[in-house]
This record gives C-alpha cells, structure tokens and sequence, in this order.
C-alpha cells in the first residue's frame, strides 16, 4: 500500500499510529512553514524574491491574503485611501512593500521618498502590463526598459517638447484654450445649470497635447468632421484598459485564459491607434516632401514633434511602429493627468474657500472684476 493510502485507511495497530501522528506533525509544519512564508512583511512576492536578499532589511507591510496578496483592494475604487490607511497602521508611511499575486508592490505616502524614488534610476524599470504592452508602450517612454533607447527618447523630449522656449511658444495656444474652455462652461450653465467641468477639461488637455505634439486643433464637439471624436474614442478606450485590474498581470498561468478581453480588445484598440497615428505621420511626411523640408521661418508651430521624430529618421534611430508608440504615449501622458489635476485644484478650492478667495483676488488684481480674459 503507498503512503498515501495509510491515509485513507487508519489502521489500529500502534506503529501505524505512530507513522500517522509522524505524516500529521509533517503536513502541520510544511502548514506553517507555508504561512510564515506568506506571512513575511509583504507577502507572498517578497517573500519569494528575498530568498537573495540579506535577513533583516525587509521592508513593513502587510501580506494580505496567501497567494492573493492585496489583490482584493485594487477592486475597489478607493485603492488609494486603504492603502494609505495600511501604511499607517504599518508604520510605514514612508515606504510599504505587498504582493499582488506574484507582483512586488511598493508604494511611499511621504512627498520627499516619492520624489527620490521618481528621481532614481534604480526605479526606471517596471513590469509591463499586458495592456501596455498591447498598447505599444514598451517602445515608449514610459515602459521601455532602461538603457540606450529610453535615454534617446528623454533626450529628445526634453529637448524639443519640454524645453521652455519650446512651451513658451505655444503660450498663445493655451491662452485660446483657457478662452473656450471658460465660454463652454458658461454655456453649460446658461443651458443646463450645471456642468461636468471634467468633459470640459478633457477637451483643453487633449487639443494641448494634439497642437503641440502633431500641430492638429480639434473640434471635440464633432462639428468639424469625425477625426475629433474617433481620437477621443481613442483615448477614453485607451485609459478603461490601461486602469483594468487584470489578473493575468499578477497570476502568469491565467495569462493564456485572457478572461477579462484585455488582450482583444488591445489588439483591436492598437490596429485603430496605428491606423490613426499612421495617416498623421503619413499626410506629414507627404507635406514635408511638398515643401521640401523647409520649415516656415518664424512659425514654431510648423515645426512640431512630428517633425521632429521625422527628422530622427533619417539617421535610422526610429522605426515608424517607434514613432507611432512615442507619439501615442504623448497623447495618453498629456491628456488625462492635466484634466485630473485641474479637476483636483477646482475641488480643492471649493473645499478651501479662502484659497479660492485669494485666487480671485491675484486674477482680479491682473485683469480687474467682471472681465473675461481674452
Ligand atoms: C499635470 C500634468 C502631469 C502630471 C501630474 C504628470 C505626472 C507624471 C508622473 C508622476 C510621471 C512619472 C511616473 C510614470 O512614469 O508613470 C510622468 C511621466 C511621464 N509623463 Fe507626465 N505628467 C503630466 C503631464 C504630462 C504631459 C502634458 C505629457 C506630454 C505631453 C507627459 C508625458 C510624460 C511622459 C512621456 C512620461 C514618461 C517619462 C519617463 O518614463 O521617462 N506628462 N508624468
């Protein structure tokens, strides 16, 4: 009979009870050894990964559930406010490390450690997730791995897109914006007494980035053709898949399931995306051909990201898939971190009315009372 059977059938005699009580005391070991592996600060995915590293120097947190980790806290829409609460009760505001499956997390609720850790390059890697992946981030900025390519694509973002004089050169722009994101709101109003200030802010953030990355202004309200309205189908299916909590990212032998779509309809947004971005690169170069390269002299705007990822490849550093990544991420980057900062600012001086009073002020004081600025 194998060993497994003496489970099954317990026999009386005193030596089979002493092999049983042998096997009991073995499973109730490999039992806690189990739970004291998941019970180390941070569970399950440090635990794994600190086999390497030296006793001791573990960083607090929790190890939530086994196997789990935290990942029942990113289906909640308040991840932010449990995770702050639990460093808290943690003591470890300034940094906390847990697991989400196999995933090492680790997130600080202290300003000056968050800035270290965006400041650090030991921090530029990061694990790709399935939809970035999908979404063609890994050639862009933010997801390309540390090295020759990423510091290439800094280079030249710092240099032609977030160069002073460059964003000083579309101060105009800006200007325009601010004006019509101001009469949409006051219509809103006129008419409904109300207003969604985010849809509004999403439009100004989106035709920023569009004017100063592809030299394009957008009617959003689809009075001018439909290229307005798909780029901003776009960018909203873009966002739901990269904000999905998916499993596949966290747990590898669920990845082939692709049970939550993730990976379809990825495939399908990036077809769209590659279409989209593909026949601005397309109609730019045709341009370029027409005017022989020459750029209009005074006219910054003529001169646009585009062209300058265009002029790249003439020294064979970008591919057009590249090209279409970097560009891609720019919209996504641009868009909805400015909506939601402005959003935030607007809710955080409702809150502090006397923030806002002396916000008042400081515009009253530049453009007088009861003027619209222009
Ligand atoms: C208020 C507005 C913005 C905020 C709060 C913000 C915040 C951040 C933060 C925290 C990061 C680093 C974390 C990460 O890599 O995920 C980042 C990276 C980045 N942002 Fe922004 N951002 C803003 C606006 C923009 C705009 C307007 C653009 C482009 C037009 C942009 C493009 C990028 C790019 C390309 C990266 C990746 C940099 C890298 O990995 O080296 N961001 N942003």
């Amino acid at each position: 009979m194998s060993s497994a059977c003496s489970f099954l059938f317990i026999p009386s005699t005193g030596y089979s009870s002493t092999v049983l009580s042998f096997e009991l005391l073995l499973c109730f070991l490999l039992f806690v050894a189990v739970f004291a592996f998941w019970l180390r600060p941070g569970g399950l995915a440090w635990a794994l990964s600190k086999a390497q590293t030296r006793p001791g120097a573990a960083i607090p947190g929790p190890s939530g559930f086994p196997l789990l980790g935290l990942a029942l806290s990113f289906t909640s829409s308040l991840t932010h406010r449990l995770l702050s609460r639990l460093s808290e009760s943690f003591k470890a505001e300034s940094l906390m490390a847990f697991s989400v499956g196999f995933t090492r997390f680790i997130i600080s609720s202290n300003p000056e450690t968050a800035k270290e850790i965006l400041n650090s390059s030991a921090f530029a890697d990061r694990p790709v997730k399935e939809s970035a992946y999908g979404l063609l981030f890994h050639r862009a900025m933010g997801f390309a791995p540390y090295g020759e390519y990423w510091r290439n694509l800094r280079r030249i973002s710092a240099t032609h897109l977030f160069s002073p004089k460059r964003i000083a050169s579309f101060g105009d722009f800006r200007r325009e914006i601010g004006v019509k994101m101001v009469e949409e709101i006051m219509l809103k109003m006129e008419k409904n007494c109300e207003v969604e200030v985010k849809n509004v802010f999403h439009y100004g953030s989106l035709n920023n980035v569009m004017m100063s990355v592809f030299g394009k202004c957008y009617d959003f309200s689809g009075g001018n053709g439909d290229d307005g309205l798909e780029l901003e189908g776009l960018v909203k299916e873009g966002y739901e898949l990269l904000a999905i909590f998916n499993w596949s990212d966290h747990f590898p032998l669920l990845g082939w399931l692709d049970l939550q779509g993730v990976r379809r309809r990825s495939k399908k947004l990036v077809a769209k995306v590659n279409a989209f971005v593909g026949k601005i690169i397309e109609e730019k170069r045709l341009k370029r051909a027409e005017n022989g390269r020459l750029e209009v002299a005074g006219d910054q705007h003529s001169h646009d990201f585009v062209d300058v990822l265009l002029d790249l490849e003439n020294e064979n550093r970008l591919s057009d898939s590249d090209m279409i990544a970097v560009l891609w991420e720019m919209i996504f980057r641009g868009t909805d971190t400015v909506a939601i900062l402005l959003e935030w600012i607007l809710a955080r001086m409702i809150l502090h009315p006397e923030i806002q009073a002396k916000a008042q002020a400081e515009i009253d004081s530049v453009i007088g009372t009861n003027k619209a600025s222009g």
